[in-house]
């Protein structure tokens, strides 16, 4: 039975990997692998069958949400147990060393059995680990690996996952071995292979001076051996040409069973600094274990960054003496089709368009990533914010004070994080958690999560005293925040994030800034950050002018223009504070979140500023590729809204040319000076059908330009516009643009709040048929439009009505005047309709001067109201 089972699999795996005196030998795991959703009782015996099974390559995960405009037949959110069976074997000379199972990252709750027997468990989705394989491997022969995850939600009943952070955030904890697999042989002897998951070896910079800098390295040694071992450890830092510039041995006796320490000091003369992106030098750690015969037993390299940095809750983040502003992204690790499975190339591409945009700086939400992201970051020089998924919740659902379990497990992960990643120079902070006061938003559902940031704080620091902590808090008490309950978290680590939405969740975008001081004026001491900030932008919704309308958070109107206008305010206060020690985009890429319905997709964060699929960089990419990158950019912006509502529109270019010139239909409309990057030239007038707008400037003597083609489909000196909405409708044969050419006056939209459960709310409507759509916006105030019309004589329609069924009469009274002449007086919604919510239709015809038509509306009783305006040249 068993033999006829092996043949029928004919995936045997004879692997490579020869183990070389003294050397790791490292398998990879990744090919080969049967896997199944679902219970699978005996899976885990080397004889179970497991033909039915399908065929899958490492990295892996079987969950395929986000993305996706609907829901689509690979779509599974399955959240339970996967399991994974593979049938390997190894080289025959492992006989005889150590023998270690590695797991790069597996989510969640990972159980591992090599030919029947339980090696461990592991619980947590992010950090590496490894299990004891000696004893149950046979090496040269046939060994069956079985591997359960399982991302059991954790308020499932029984979940395996009840007290293992995060409890809930905006990410979809994708299933799976969705990391890389490895078998490692060692000697005996070896770094240690159980610390957490750590490279047993712990450098750092303990004092520098530009004469020299004293490097303290920490070094684990284990005998898994019967005997105590002598052993010579020689620890040489080299510089980047693989020289030695320091070294030291010492010897010492590891006792069986045991494992030692050696701490070596070297120095470093006229250390090079590692110096972010300006010199992200790095030189290397070698550590080489050898017998007291001379034989090497194990030797490993690790990064060493050699630099110093400090915080000033006033000035900002200096690195090696010198200030840097640090302006940058966070970053989620998953892609469509493959969620939390993305390949090496994968994480590379990241970093290119990353740098490509010009960061300094990356925040890697809310967990801990790929090492492939780190080394990267190492190489390129970022300064990065590494986190721990302690996420909205410092308990499980329901229970104010972190159980002990819990505690432990957001600890281990700690733990995980801090010596998995500790020689990483490009690390400079450790995050204990984000928006952990979250869920105290609900009066009385409040957590106490104080006790445990304390004590993670003071681990973080007893782990590496030589960085600082920090956190990202989203709701302490202060304007804007609705509960005054929340904790306020500032203080308890080192620095401080502000994970702030001004403008999108909540009040207005010029809020920002004022929130900003009013924090650092609270917590002068503290060095505080926005550790996010963002707006969602679809790339197939787009406004003719997104500040003019009422766009829902939560709706499914993301207009791309509406991202590009908030970061524009937002960015703008944020380079004015200098007591921000560093700013974060939130997102680098739009990302799966399966509590999300909103903008064009489904399960999806359209916060980007790259599309998910990484194919498209949305336009307030290069307003930050301006002034980040020293690239010359020249972006016009609006090329995925060609077909135009008005034939007149305002063009924009991001660009750090001080100024540009634009043509349209290779006419010349001069040069326009770019203030903040932001270079617009007003009420460009488009040609009937095509017309081909190309924006340029010089950059010393290289010219650079872009083009986009934008169409106008309408008859000249047409206007149908939807006022108090952000987004254009055709109802028929008519099209009508967003609110547009207007100052003053508030737009409203008589939705409520939209919300993934409710995501296209009803209102009562106002009128019949299709033209009831305008009516579910308005704007109200005393307001004006200045419409660019050619000089002429026009037709114009207005549509309004009264929202506001418990007035009455008399109420509200307005006076429409076209540069200053009366056309409507008196106007009396309630009374012209005969009562609220019956749409009411006023013509009259006016003239357009050489500045185009001026139609104001003055408020006399109450506010002046409209929902539509329709404009035509008058027959
Ligand atoms: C929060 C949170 C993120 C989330 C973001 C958003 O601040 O930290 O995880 O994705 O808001 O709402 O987009």
């Amino acid at each position: 039975m068993a033999m006829k089972i092996l043949g029928a699999l004919a995936v045997l795996l004879v692997l490579g990997g020869a183990a070389e005196a003294g050397e790791r030998a490292v398998l990879p795991l990744d090919q080969g692998w049967r896997f199944s959703f679902g219970a699978a009782n005996g899976a885990e015996a080397p004889a179970f069958d497991d033909h039915g099974w399908a065929s899958v390559s490492l990295p892996h995960t079987w969950n395929h949400v986000g993305g996706t405009k609907e829901r689509e037949p690979s779509y599974n959110h399955e959240r339970g147990a996967g399991w994974y069976r593979l049938n390997f074997t190894p080289p025959a000379d492992y006989a005889g060393k150590k023998l270690w199972l590695q797991f790069d990252g597996a989510s969640i709750v990972t159980d591992v059995w090599l030919n029947g027997v339980k090696l461990g468990t592991h619980k947590g989705a992010f950090g590496r680990f490894r299990f004891d394989a000696t004893a149950a491997l046979k090496p040269g022969q046939a060994n069956l690996l079985a591997v359960r995850t399982d991302n059991s939600s954790p308020e499932a009943a029984n979940s395996p996952t009840a007290e293992i952070p995060p409890m809930s955030g905006d990410f979809f904890m994708f299933g799976g071995l969705y990391r890389k697999v490895s078998l490692i042989a060692t000697d005996p002897v070896h770094l240690d292979m159980l610390d957490d998951g750590g490279p047993g070896i712990y450098a750092r910079a303990k004092s520098i001076d530009g004469k020299e800098a004293a490097i303290e390295v920490a070094e684990r040694i284990a005998n898994d051996g019967a005997h105590p071992q002598a052993v010579t450890v020689k620890t040489a830092i080299l510089d980047e040409s693989g020289k030695e510039v320091a070294a030291s041995s010492e010897t010492l006796t590891v006792a069986a069973g045991q494992t030692a320490m050696a701490s070596p000091n070297l120095s470093v003369a006229r250390p090079h600094l590692w110096n972010g992106k300006a010199d992200p030098y790095l030189y290397q750690v070698a550590v080489t274990v050898s017998s007291d015969q001379g034989a090497v037993l194990d030797e490993m390299r690790q990064p060493l960054g050699v630099r110093s940095y400090r915080i000033d809750p006033d000035k900002g983040f200096f690195l090696n003496g010198q200030h840097l502003g640090l302006h940058g992204v966070s970053r989620h690790q998953d892609r469509p089709g493959k969620g939390w499975a993305i390949s090496d190339a994968d994480q590379r591409q990241d970093m290119d368009i990353m740098l490509e945009l010009g960061v300094n700086t990356l925040r890697l939400a809310h967990y801990q990533h790929d090492q492939t992201i780190y080394d990267l970051s190492d190489r390129a020089g970022l300064v990065v914010w590494a986190e721990i998924p302690l996420v909205d919740r410092t308990s499980p659902k329901g229970m104010a004070d972190t159980p002990p379990g819990f505690q432990a497990n957001a600890e281990s992960q700690l733990r995980e994080l801090i010596k998995q990643n500790y020689n990483h120079p490009s690390i400079f902070v450790w995050s204990i958690g984000n928006e952990v006061n979250l869920r105290a938003l609900k009066p009385g559902e409040g957590e106490h999560a104080k006790p445990l940031l304390t004590d993670l704080n003071a681990l973080a620091k007893r782990l590496d005293p030589s960085r600082l902590t920090t956190m990202a808090d989203c709701c302490e008490p202060g304007q804007g925040v609705t509960n005054q309950e929340a904790e306020v978290l500032a203080g308890i680590t080192d620095v401080f994030g502000y994970n702030r939405y001004q403008g999108w969740y909540y009040q207005t975008p010029q809020d920002l800034g004022p929130v900003l001081d009013l924090y650092h004026k609270l917590h002068g001491s503290v060095p505080i950050s926005v550790s996010e900030y963002g707006a969602g932008g679809a790339l197939s919704q787009h406004s003719d002018n997104a500040l003019d309308g009422v766009v829902f958070p939560k709706g499914h109107f993301h207009p791309e223009e509406y991202e590009s206008r908030l970061h524009e305010i937002w960015y703008r206060q944020l380079k004015a504070r200098p007591y921000l020690w560093a700013t974060w985009v939130w997102n680098m890429f739009d990302f799966t979140s399966d509590s999300r319905n909103e903008g064009d997709m489904l399960d999806t964060n359209d916060k980007g500023l790259v599309s998910f699929d990484r194919a498209t960089r949305k336009d307030v990419f290069y307003y930050y590729q301006a002034q980040w990158s020293d690239k010359p950019v020249v972006h016009l912006n609006g090329r995925r809204y060609p077909d135009r509502a008005y034939e007149v529109n305002d063009v924009e270019v991001y660009s750090n040319a001080p100024a540009v010139r634009l043509s349209a239909g290779g006419k010349d409309l001069g040069e326009a000076k770019c203030a903040d990057y932001l270079c617009v030239w007003r009420n460009v007038r488009l040609s009937p059908g095509e017309t081909v707008l190309t924006a340029s400037a010089s950059f010393s003597g290289q010219p650079v330009s872009d083009s986009v083609t934008w169409r106008y489909s309408g008859q000249p000196g047409v206007i149908d516009m939807r006022a108090g909405s952000p987004a254009g409708v055709q109802l028929g044969a008519i099209r009508y643009g967003s609110d547009d050419f207007v100052s003053g006056g508030t737009a409203v939209d008589r939705h409520p709040q939209p919300s993934p459960e409710n995501p296209y709310p009803a209102v009562p409507a106002v009128g019949e048929g299709d033209r009831a759509v305008l009516f579910e916006t308005y704007r109200e105030g005393k307001f004006s439009y200045a419409i660019p019309l050619a000089p002429g004589r026009y037709q114009v329609t207005l549509r309004f009505f009264e929202p506001n069924a418990e007035t009455s009469a008399k109420q509200r009274l307005f006076d429409v005047t076209v540069d200053g002449v009366a056309k409507l007086k008196g106007v009396d919604p309630f009374a012209e309709a005969g009562g609220a919510l019956k749409p009411v239709e006023k013509n009259f015809t006016a003239e357009a001067k050489k500045g185009g038509l001026n139609l104001d509306f003055m408020p006399t009783a109450g506010q002046a109201i409209v929902s539509a305006i329709e404009i035509q040249p008058a027959r």
